[in-house]
Parts: C-alpha cells; structure tokens; sequence
C-alpha cells in the first residue's frame, strides 16, 4: 500500500460489490421515520423485561443486536431486520443516531442471500470474513477454531485481564486489549485474516461497548455493565445502567476509534490512513459506496445526507 492513499482509495481497492441498477428511491417521510427518535423513557417495560433466545428464536455474533432482541427493542425471534425497524429499535434501547444504524444496518443487509430485500436476520450476520464477522473478535473464537458466534470465556477474559481488576473501562485498557485480541489471533491463527477493513469494524466494535455503556466521550464505563453486554447479553438496567442522553453517531464512533489506535499505535494495515472524518467514508465504502448504500437502504441514507 502506497503512504498516504486516502480510505476511500484504499477500501475501494479491498471491496469488489457487484455492480447493481439503481433502484428507484420513493419519496421518503423522513419526518416520520425520525419523529420521537431517541431512548425509550426510564421505566419502559422493554428495559428489564429480558428474555433470552427461546425455541425459533435466531441470534448473531453481535453482542449489541442480541442484547436489543434479548429485550424487543429490535425483534425477538431475531428476525427480518428491515433498517426502519433498526433505526427506531437501536435509537429506544441504546440512543444510537439513525445515521449509523443506516449505514451498519446496509452493512448487515450485505450479509443476507438477498441483500437488496430490505432484511435481515440475524443469524445471517455470521457469515465469516465479509462483510463483518472476522477473526480478532473480543468474545468469540476465530472461525478456524470452530465457533465463532456464541460468546467464547477465554477470549473475552483476555479482554478483562487488561481492566485489571478495576471497576470501569478506560480508552488505554481497551486499546490494549483490543490490540492484544489481534495479537493472539495473528500468534495462533494461520489463517487469519486481518486487513484494513477487520481494523476499522473491529475498532468500532470496542468502540461502541464503551459509548453504549456510558456516553459517546470519556470512554468510562461501569466495567459490571460492559460484563452484562458481553456475557448476558442483557441491558444492564437494573445495575444502574440509563442509555446514553446524547446519541451515538458516526462521528463520536469515528473519534474514539482514532483515539483508540493513537494508544496503543498500532500499524492500521496496508498503511491506511483513518482520521475521525473518514470514518464514515470507510464504512460507506466498506459498503461499495453510497450509491450502493442508497439502493440497499432505499433511498433512507440519501434522505439522510449520506
Ligand atoms: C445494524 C447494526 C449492527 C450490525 C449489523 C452489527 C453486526 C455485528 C457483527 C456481524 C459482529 C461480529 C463481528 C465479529 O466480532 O466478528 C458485531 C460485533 C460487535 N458488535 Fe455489532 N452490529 C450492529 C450494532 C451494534 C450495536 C448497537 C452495538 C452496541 C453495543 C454493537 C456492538 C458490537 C460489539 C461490541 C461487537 C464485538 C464483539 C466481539 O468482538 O466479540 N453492535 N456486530
Ligand atoms: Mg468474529
């Protein structure tokens, strides 16, 4: 990779989407899409009415998406996930902008037989290497060892031994125990793979556990609620736990995600560049590019601006 190539070069590079016709976008009431958007009002039954997975019932390798099924904020049964359905469930249950449910829910969408059915289930998100699930994960084992959906006890203790007994997370312990995931999988794992567009999911995902389990600045978390996302995969409600009053969006993710690789200065892969802004260039490209964004969200994305 040539010094100083732009994400959008680079990831254009790594992602071959084929080409598809442009669907016809309908008007869209954006109005009613995000009127009443945000966190469900404390005491909303949802919070701590937690049902795990029964019978039927389908869960992905994502711990955030099976927390909001485990409490129907999104689906239970963990089915057709349409980006409408995440945009208003993710917002009530975690305060995530509709901005990023848009573009990682088209992400999620490339992972179905019919991408451009408008959804998704869940279970359809383990499909290994592309377009999200990869190795290095916090919680789950690396597909060559077997499972990598359900949660996995020693990787996410390599995760908790770098908290070091503290009771809150911090943006250097987490850099460096997400840095210390990917060393483990490049150690053991011969095939692993681990290029720009695994750095730039996988900093998001820790990334994201930080911001939904305090606010989207200080990476400071009640360590007991991030144990709660990861091994219960239950919304921590009842130990204190409110969703963040300011939302989570694409910016504040792409902001920790900087700040998270400025600590522990790990060599982004193929020499790629990511600053705050191109954050969300990455993920729309990691998407094939707005165009395409805009055909599998139909049309929401470019209400949006993106
Ligand atoms: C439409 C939205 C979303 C989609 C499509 C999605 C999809 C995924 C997928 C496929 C993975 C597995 C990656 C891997 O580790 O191999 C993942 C991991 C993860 N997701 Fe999500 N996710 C979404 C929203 C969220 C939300 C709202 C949270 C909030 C807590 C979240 C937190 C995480 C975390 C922490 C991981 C890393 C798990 C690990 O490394 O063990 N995600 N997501
Ligand atoms: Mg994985």
């Amino acid at each position: 990779m040539i010094p100083g190539s732009s994400v959008r070069e680079l990831v254009a590079r790594l992602v071959v989407i084929p080409l598809i016709g442009t669907i016809a976008v309908d008007a869209l009431d954006v109005d009613n899409l995000l009127s009443g958007l945000g966190p469900a009002p404390a005491g909303d039954p949802r919070f701590t009415d937690f049902q795990p997975p029964g019978p039927g019932d389908v869960r992905s390798p994502c711990p955030g998406l099976n927390t909001l099924a485990n409490h129907g904020f999104i689906h239970h049964d963990g089915r057709n996930m349409t980006i409408p359905h995440l945009i208003d469930g993710l917002a009530a249950g975690l305060n995530i902008g509709a901005e990023l449910t848009t573009v990682l829910g088209a992400v999620g969408l490339l992972a179905s037989p019919n991408p451009f059915g408008g959804a998704f289930d869940l279970d359809q998100l383990d499909q290994h290497n592309f377009p999200i699930e990869h190795d290095t994960s916090l919680s789950r084992q690396d597909a060559y060892f077997g499972d990598d959906h359900s949660f996995y006890g020693p990787n996410w203790q390599q995760v908790l031994d770098h908290y070091e007994g503290a009771s809150e997370t911090s943006i250097t312990a987490a850099s460096n125990a997400k840095l210390a995931r990917v060393k483990d999988s490049l150690a053991r794992n011969p095939q692993v793979v681990y290029s720009f567009r695994e750095f730039i999911i996988s900093y998001g995902e820790t990334a994201f556990y930080l911001q939904t389990m305090s606010d989207p600045v200080s990476g400071v978390a009640n360590l007991d609620f991030v144990k709660s996302l990861f091994e219960e995969e239950k919304l921590p409600y009842e130990l204190g736990w409110r969703p963040s009053s300011v939302p989570i969006t694409l910016a504040s993710l792409g902001a920790m995600v900087v700040e998270l690789y400025g600590v522990n200065n790990e060599a982004i892969p193929e020499g790629g560049i990511v600053v705050a802004d191109s954050y969300q260039d990455a993920l729309e490209l990691i998407v094939g590019g707005v165009e395409v964004l805009a055909n599998l969200t139909e049309g929401i994305s470019s209400a949006f601006g993106l």
